[in-house]
């Protein structure tokens, strides 16, 4: 699912809380059968849409695709390849808006693909409120991406 982001992509408070309030809408497509942690994305493009992810799980359990990964690859799908900020939002099925819900490896690695890790923001959030904020290379310093194969790739 995407939605028109209508407070720019200058993140201001109010931006980040409607980013996170997404990120939960997207939770609620969530599937997750097997682990019953639920997970929720939302991921603003430059262009100003947001794509909603979520978690999608599979009886081969390595088959399960996360929600920041849905929302990238939404995204992707459709020719859309930078990116502001993504709000990420999850924890077990039923409970209350509760731990921060921090993005793994794999994921970490496909925002290395897209985004400048000097300036993607990455917003972990408990509730609409409450958040921390970091970028792409707080949470993956010394990462491998595009720049480490452009000299070869690309001359
Ligand atoms: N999961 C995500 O969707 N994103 C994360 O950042 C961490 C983990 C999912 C994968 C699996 O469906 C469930 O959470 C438990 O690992």
């Amino acid at each position: 699912m995407k939605k028109e982001f209508k407070f720019g992509t200058d993140l201001d408070g109010k931006a980040k809380e409607e980013l996170i309030r997404l990120a939960y809408e997207g939770k609620e497509r969530s599937y997750a059968p097997y682990s019953g942690f639920q997970v929720g994305a939302a991921l603003l493009a430059e262009n100003g849409t947001v794509y909603l992810g979520c978690n999608i799980e599979n009886a081969a359990y390595s088959a399960t695709n996360c929600a920041e990964r849905t929302a990238f690859f939404q995204a992707v799908s459709e020719g859309v390849k930078e990116f502001r900020a993504i709000a990420i939002v999850g924890g077990p099925k039923g409970s209350k808006k509760g731990e921060l819900c921090a993005p793994c490896g794999v994921c970490r690695q496909v925002m290395m693909e897209f985004c400048d890790p000097e300036t993607f923001q990455i917003i972990l959030a408990v509730s609409e409120e409450k958040y921390q904020v970091f970028t792409l290379k707080e949470l993956m310093p010394l990462g491998f991406g595009p720049d480490n194969l452009k000299e070869k790739i690309r001359g």
